[in-house]
């Protein structure tokens, strides 16, 4: 890198976006006030490649030779399967979330199994000490040697740790507060986010070391300051939920070595994170019985199903603008299967309040509950309980159709699995389903047909 010279630079805070100019708003994600003075050092051309070398060949594709033990297993199957089959070596994942979601208790456990391994792990925290990490640990278990600890926040320190020492695996705790010397910008600014995590996308790359780094994320949902650092990494987890539910869901957003929209599932419990390996169970734990307004409905996460509880409340409003809520799904998305429901099967909704619910807190965007949401709302309305065997499967077009579902097979057998007797689907599916024992599946074209089951 050369030295002396720093050329100022505008960063927009919240996207990364640079800019030679303060501006009032950023061009690239329109947000106001959001553009910061950050010097950067100017830089000879060149720099050096992800692989750490200065000179690289090209090399045949069909001669590079994966091997089958480049993937680590971290005993967590719920994150082994968001990664995409076990932690890739030499890879760079992020982990977001919000501040307290059990980002750093999730890592402690990786370094725990991973350690018990037999792979040397380093985590570095530049959050916590010493005494503070073990007493999250204590709650967690026990913990062998192979397991050590940095609290650092200097990336020059903490880059000549990992080349003295060499170990397998890497958390960094926390990339908003590590910083380099070299950079006069503040910790979790855009330049030393971005520099923090480039010297560590080489340590990575160049020493075949997989590194876990943990990102803040804004209240807009993106990891705080930079979106730069998603490029920049090979994986990017997001760990979400409510806070005050003990759930949480790991995320995949974006994965180079598998596919994403995968999910995890695990709760909080006093002694760490535990995976919750039927999501389908937990999720409808505490449902009612013989409720009106409750209905069973499956979303696919990935190529998971999982059954959920949808939710309605239909009453008669007050005031002359009915009230419409939802929590969990898309308002205008329901907005519109209401107005199916009022056009297409004459009901008067048009004066009525309506909320729609999806139960646990999880939030459901796939067009597959349609259905679901149509019937729970016509049996709030009309005051019938739904068959508490039942299940819909569907999504609902402008007309009243019910249109055809991606992977049918798979959301019949989970509802089986869990007891179910009667699966309402898309009649155009009916062909590509196969009989499942135990489970009565019946296909609709038409709203109306599904509500005429009630
Ligand atoms: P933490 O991993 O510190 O969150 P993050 O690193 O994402 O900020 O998680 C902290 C929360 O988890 C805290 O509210 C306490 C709770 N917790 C448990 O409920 N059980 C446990 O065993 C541990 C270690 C934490
Ligand atoms: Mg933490």
């Amino acid at each position: 890198m050369a030295k002396g010279k720093n050329a100022v630079v505008f960063f927009c805070q919240e996207c990364g976006y640079e800019s030679s100019k303060w501006m009032g708003q950023c061009p690239g994600c329109r947000q106001w006030n959001t553009f910061v003075e950050e010097s950067v050092p100017v830089r000879a051309a060149g720099g050096s490649s992800p692989s750490g070398q200065t000179k690289n060949r090209p090399s045949p594709l069909s001669e590079i030779s994966l091997e089958e033990e480049d993937r680590i297993s971290t005993r967590m199957s719920e994150l082994d399967r968001v990664l995409g089959g076990g932690l890739v070596a030499g890879s760079l994942t992020l982990v977001g979330g919000d501040p307290g979601i059990g980002k750093s208790t999730l890592l402690l456990q990786v370094c725990r199994n991973l350690a018990e391994d037999e792979k040397e792990v380093l985590y570095v925290s530049g959050e916590e000490s010493l005494k503070q990490i073990k007493i999250r640990a204590n709650r967690i278990g026990d913990f062998n040697a192979h397991l050590k600890l940095l609290c650092e926040t200097s990336l020059d320190s903490i880059e000549e740790n990992i080349r003295r020492t060499g170990p397998d695996v890497v958390v960094i705790d926390s990339i908003q507060t590590m910083y380099r010397e070299s950079v006069s910008s503040a910790p979790g600014s855009v330049t030393q986010v971005r520099e923090a995590t480039s010297v560590l996308l080489q340590l990575a790359k160049g020493l075949n070391i997989s590194i876990f780094i943990v990102g803040h994320v804004t209240k807009e949902g993106t990891v705080a300051g930079p979106r730069v650092l998603e490029h920049m990494v090979d994986t990017v987890l997001y760990f979400e939920g409510d806070r005050h539910a003990s759930y949480r869901i790991l995320r995949g957003v974006k994965n180079r070595f598998g596919s994403t929209n995968e999910i995890g599932v695990f709760e909080m419990e006093s002694a760490g994170l535990k995976e919750v390996l039927n999501p389908s169970e937990f999720m409808l734990s505490g449902k009612p019985e013989d409720a009106n307004g409750s209905i069973v409905v499956c979303s696919m996460e990935g190529t998971r199903p999982m059954l959920i509880e949808v939710q309605a409340l239909v009453c008669h409003s007050n005031f002359g603008i009915p009230r419409r809520q939802t929590i969990g799904t898309d308002f205008n998305r329901v907005n519109l299967l209401i107005a199916v429901l009022e056009k297409r099967l004459g009901l008067s909704l048009g004066s009525c309040d309506a909320y729609v619910n999806i139960a646990g807190g999880i939030k459901i965007q796939e067009p597959a509950i349609d259905l679901g949401i149509a019937m729970a709302v016509v049996s709030s309305f009309k005051n019938k309980t739904i068959d508490n065997k039942l299940i819909a499967i569907g999504e609902v077009g402008l007309s009243g159709e019910v249109r055809g579902v991606s992977m049918i097979q798979a959301r019949i057998q989970e509802a089986a699995k869990l007891g179910f007797t009667t699966c309402v689907i898309p009649y155009v599916c009916m062909e590509s389903v196969k009989e499942v024992a135990g489970i009565k599946v019946i296909g609709v074209k038409s709203v109306k047909e599904a509500i005429q089951l009630l």
